[in-house]
């Protein structure tokens, strides 16, 4: 193969997503490629003109850059990388016009053959239209064969309408093949991991389904509050920031009929194929969360925006039921909130006891599961476990075998009760997201039609909590408030149906 070159133009380059993430991301791909031959032309743009923005760019680029190992080649590909990018104000029409004949001349002149474009616009959604029509109309590559990729972050939309509109909109410049919407979190690796895990181990593969699973449970708890993101937050909310998406996409991976791999059409479908037998969600049987600083602590801002009370949730938990044969009586139960007492992520697939198994009777043994771990908690890198008395996982490429302290216990039992692997070089997702775009895999970001999906789900339980009061819950602890019990399919607030805390035995 010979080698191609692409030009990436980040939009929102000194932006907090850019600086944090972005930058990294595209010099971990620029350093990989370029073992392969492969070169690229680096555009950073922002609003600010280029005595301002250039500097600042140059600071960030020069100062975020990570090398994995401090190796003099990757020192040198650092210094190579700093210089390559090159700020352009990126405000008006005209100055899409301009950025996009540099690229234009810059090609000519180095007389390498393009193989596509990428523009990562990391700027917020209202802006999206204009910057799409200045793509449209200046920056499709001329090369036939070349490509060109738009990368786009959430929030898409608020509802499903607002999705539509926002689908709608972005239709009219770009074919949905051209149209690369990031959800960060699957470029975590132990989420990445969730389907070829399932296309490895065919032996669990087989008990993935109802006859052997009891339930599923997605848990993103953070610790953080929303200081600083208020306004942001106050009209959003914890379903619409972090369920609707991220934890919607993970549930997709855990429960859709496994694709072929690398089969993108299969792959569409059989995720829409689950969508299609997922009921929407109603707020019967889900549980909604305030903590209880949330009004006080921003009781300026609310004011700013002339509001009084806000009953923005910052705790959600809800249950999913799943309509086809495999997955009929198994709920999902899904859950994340701010300000709570840890840190973790993870999806557990909670197996069945096997009710003829003399030594399972009632509680003498614990449930067999596989968890998907995203990160932070106790073992703090991603890894996926699996109890022993459960077919041992192959480890895949890129993982090792791992084993945690004897005496750390992982959710509920001692470590040694599971096979666990974690990946061999530990990366950001949005490494893995800029590389995935750059191969064009598609698969790895969410299509129109799993948008609408999503939000067609979301939506009558967004509508009904308009107005509705959170539980209020007290920040950073472990309070009884907000554990919960699952009675026939619906979530209830522990402290809710405790007559008296003797009762609470009779749930756990
Ligand atoms: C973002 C949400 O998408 O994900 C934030 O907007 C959240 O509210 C963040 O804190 C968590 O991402 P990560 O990668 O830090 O787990």
């Amino acid at each position: 193969t010979h080698s191609k070159h692409t030009n990436v133009v980040l939009v929102g380059a000194t932006g907090d997503l850019a600086k944090k993430y972005l930058w990294q991301g595209f010099f971990d791909l620029y350093q990989a490629e370029h073992a392969k031959g492969n070169t690229f032309s680096f555009y950073g743009g922002g609003r600010n003109n280029v005595e301002a923005g250039g500097p600042i760019l140059q600071e960030i680029v020069t100062e975020s850059r990570k090398c994995s190992t401090e190796i003099d080649s990757c020192i040198q590909q650092r210094e190579n990388f700093v210089e390559m990018v090159k700020y352009h104000r990126l405000k008006s029409e005209d100055d899409y016009g301009e950025l996009c004949r540099t690229i234009e001349v810059n090609l000519k002149q180095s007389e390498l053959e393009e193989s596509g474009r990428i523009f990562y616009l990391s700027v917020p959604p209202f802006a999206y239209p204009s910057i799409s029509a200045n793509i449209h109309k200046f920056c499709r590559p001329k090369e036939a064969g070349a490509w060109l990729r738009v990368v786009v972050e959430k929030p898409f939309g608020h509802d499903l309408q607002s999705a539509e509109e926002l689908v709608e909109s972005l239709s009219e410049f770009f074919s949905e093949e051209e149209l690369y919407r990031v959800d960060h979190y699957l470029g975590k690796q132990a989420v990445e991991e969730i389907l070829p895990f399932r296309r490895g181990n065919w032996d669990l593969e087989a008990m993935w389904n109802t006859e052997h699973v009891e339930r599923v449970e997605i848990v993103m708890k953070e610790t953080i509050d929303v200081k600083g993101r208020l306004s942001f937050f106050d009209s959003y909310g914890i379903i619409r920031d972090v369920l609707q998406n991220h934890l919607t996409e993970i549930l997709t991976l855990v429960a859709m009929d496994a694709p072929q791999r690398g089969n993108l059409s299969d792959f569409q479908l059989k995720k829409l194929d689950l969508y299609s037998h997922i009921q929407p969600l109603t707020s019967e049987g889900s549980l909604i969360g305030q903590y209880e600083e949330y009004n006080d602590q921003w009781q300026d801002e609310l004011q700013k925006e002339d509001k009084d009370i806000s009953q923005t949730a910052t705790f959600a938990a809800v249950v999913f039921t799943i309509n086809n044969d495999r997955w009929k009586d198994v709920p999902f139960v899904v859950t994340a909130g701010k300000k709570l007492d840890e840190r973790v992520g993870y999806v557990k697939v909670v197996f069945r006891k096997l009710l003829d198994d003399e030594n399972c009777i009632k509680r003498a043994c614990p449930h067999n599961q596989v968890i998907f771990h995203i990160g932070h908690g106790k073992l703090k890198v991603p890894a996926v476990l699996v109890s022993k008395g459960l077919p041992k996982p192959v480890v895949p490429m890129g993982w090792v075998e791992y084993e945690p302290p004897a005496d750390m216990e992982i959710f509920d039992l001692p470590a040694s009760a599971y096979h666990v692997y974690t990946p061999e070089v530990v990366r950001d997702a949005y490494s893995s997201i800029i590389e995935s775009v750059y191969h064009g895999q598609s698969d790895r970001f969410v299509s129109s039609p799993h948008l609408l999906e999503s939000w067609r789900i979301w939506t009558p339980l967004l509508k009904e909590l308009e107005g509705k009061e959170p539980k209020k819950y007290p920040g950073g602890k472990e309070d009884s408030t907000l554990q919960y019990v699952l009675v026939d399919d619906k979530l209830y607030f522990l402290s809710d149906l405790l007559v008296d805390q003797n009762d609470a035995f009779a749930f756990s």
